[in-house]
C-alpha cells in the first residue's frame, strides 16, 4: 500500500493551527493504541476540490467512543457521546466528530438506520454519493492513502453527483435535498441515472419525518447560494412533493438573496416566511404541521396570508404612524419577509417600519407626570400619541412634545 504524504501535508496546512494540533493528537493517540483512523466524507471531498475543510469527520476502525474519551482527556476537551450511532464529538475551541466505521441497514425506507461496526471500506459504501465516499488514511501502513472505492475522484473532476447504489434515495430520501445542495454549492450536476432515480424516488419523501425534512431545508437556507439551491429543489419537484402548497418564484428567490445567505440560524423564521409566501391560506396549517415548524417559524408563516392581503392597504396614502400600527401586530420575522419580497409600496413601508420601531418620544412616563398627566392608562395613551406624532414628523423637539401634552390635557379636561 502506498500513501500520499502530500495529501496529508495539504490537509494540515489547510487547517487553522488549533484544528491542526487537535488532529495531530488524534493521529498520535491512534498510533499509540494501534487503531486506524481516517478523515472521511465532506472534508476529504473539499480537500480534493482545493477547498478548506469545514468540519473534521474522523472514522475510527474500532470503538470511536472509547477513542474520543481518550482524545478528550488528552486535550482537556469536551466530550459528547451518541451511543446509538457509535459516534462522539470532542471540542475545545475546535471540533472533531468521530464515528466508528460502520455499515447501516434500513429496516424501512426513511427510518434511521441500524448500525453495525465494520471496516472503513464498508463504511464508505453505505454513503450517499461517490463524491462523499472518500477516506484519507491518517495513520497505519499508508498514511495519506486515498480510499476511493466508487471512483468519487473521477466524479469530482467531472462535476457529477452520483449515487452509489440505486436504492439510495429509497433508504433516505433526504439525500435528494443533499444532491441539490451539492449541485449548487459546487456547480455540479446530477449524473443522468441518478437524476432518473430522483424522479423515480421522489414519492419516498413522504417517508421522512417533518423534523428531518425541516432540518434539511434549513441546511439549504445555509448555503451560500441558497436561492439557487431552493430553485433546484423546485425544479426537481421536491418542493411540491414535500408540500403541495410550496412554490418558489423569482420574487421569493430575490428576497432570499437580499437576506444575504448563508443565513444564520436566527434568520430561519424569515426564510420560512419567504418560502411560504405563495402558499394558499388553506395550506398554511398543513404546511406548518408537515414540516414540524418551531413556534417562531410557525408564527411567521401563519402571518404570511394576512400580510399578503394587507399589501393592498399599504399604499402611498398612509402616514408612518398608521403603518406602524398596522404592522406592529405581526411577528417581526414576518415583516422582515415582507420587507424583502418585491419592491412595492408595501415592502418599502415594511422597510421603513423596521426603522420606525426604534423611534420613541423624548418624554418619559415621569416627565408626563411632572406635566400633570394623571397616573394610570392616560400615561400610556399619551406616550403612544407622542410616538405617533414623532413618527409623522409632527413633534421634532422636546418643546413640541410638551406642547402636545398640554393640548391633550386641555382637550381632556373640557
Ligand atoms: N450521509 C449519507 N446520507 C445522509 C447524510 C449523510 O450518506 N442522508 C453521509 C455523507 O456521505 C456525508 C457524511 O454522511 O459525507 C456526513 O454527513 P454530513 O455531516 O451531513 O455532511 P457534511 O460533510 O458535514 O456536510 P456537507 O457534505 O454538506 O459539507
Amino acid at each position: 500500500m502506498t500513501g500520499n504524504p502530500k495529501l496529508i501535508d495539504k490537509l494540515f496546512s489547510a487547517l487553522p493551527p488549533k484544528e491542526s494540533r487537535a488532529l495531530s493528537t488524534v493521529v498520535s493517540l491512534a498510533d499509540d493504541s494501534d487503531v486506524r483512523v481516517f478523515l472521511v466524507g465532506g472534508p476529504v471531498r473539499d480537500l480534493l476540490l482545493g477547498l478548506a475543510p469545514t468540519d473534521l469527520d474522523v472514522s475510527v476502525e474500532g470503538d470511536a467512543i472509547a477513542f474520543a474519551t481518550r482524545l478528550a482527556e488528552a486535550t482537556d476537551g469536551r466530550l459528547v457521546r451518541h451511543a446509538t450511532f457509535g459516534t462522539a464529538t470532542v471540542s475545545a475551541g475546535w471540533r472533531i466528530d468521530l464515528a466508528t466505521a460502520r455499515t447501516e441497514t434500513y429496516s424501512r425506507p426513511g427510518v434511521l438506520p441500524k448500525v453495525q461496526p465494520s471496516t472503513i471500506d464498508a463504511d464508505l459504501l453505505r454513503r450517499d454519493f461517490t463524491i462523499n465516499a472518500l477516506a484519507l488514511a491518517l495513520n497505519g501502513p499508508a498514511p495519506g492513502k486515498l480510499l476511493d472505492p466508487t471512483r468519487g475522484k473521477d466524479d469530482l473532476d467531472a462535476g457529477l453527483v452520483r449515487v452509489i447504489h440505486d436504492r439510495s434515495f429509497q433508504d433516505d430520501a433526504t439525500r435528494i435535498l443533499r444532491a441539490a445542495r451539492y449541485e449548487t454549492r459546487f456547480g455540479f450536476r446530477l449524473e443522468e441515472a441518478t437524476q432518473d432515480l430522483v424522479h423515480r424516488d421522489l414519492p419516498y419523501l413522504v417517508t421522512i419525518t417533518g423534523v428531518r425534512l425541516r432540518h434539511d431545508i434549513e441546511r439549504t437556507f445555509e448555503e451560500g447560494r441558497a436561492d439557487q439551491a431552493v430553485s433546484r429543489l423546485r425544479g426537481l419537484g421536491v418542493l411540491s412533493t414535500v408540500h403541495s402548497g410550496l412554490d418558489w418564484t423569482p420574487a421569493q428567490a430575490k428576497a432570499l438573496r437580499v437576506l444575504k445567505p448563508p443565513l444564520p440560524a436566527g434568520s430561519r423564521p424569515v426564510a420560512w416566511a419567504i418560502l411560504a409566501w405563495e402558499t394558499p391560506s388553506a395550506q398554511i396549517e398543513p404546511l406548518v404541521k408537515r414540516l414540524a415548524l418551531t413556534k417562531a417559524q410557525a408564527e411567521a408563516v401563519r402571518s404570511v396570508p394576512f400580510l399578503r392581503d394587507l399589501r393592498a392597504r399599504l399604499n402611498n396614502d398612509l402616514r408612518p404612524s398608521e403603518v406602524d400600527r398596522l404592522l406592529s401586530s405581526f411577528p417581526l420575522n414576518a415583516v422582515l419577509a415582507l420587507s424583502v419580497i418585491e419592491d412595492t409600496p408595501a415592502s418599502r413601508w415594511a422597510r421603513l417600519y423596521l426603522k420606525l420601531r426604534s423611534i420613541h418620544p423624548l418624554l418619559r412616563g415621569d416627565d408626563l407626570q411632572s406635566l400633570r398627566v394623571p397616573r394610570g392608562p392616560a400615561v400610556g395613551e399619551m406616550l403612544a400619541l407622542l410616538r405617533a406624532a414623532k413618527l409623522d414628523g409632527e413633534a421634532k423637539t422636546r418643546a413640541d412634545e410638551e406642547r402636545l401634552v398640554r393640548e391633550y390635557l386641555a382637550q381632556n379636561s373640557e
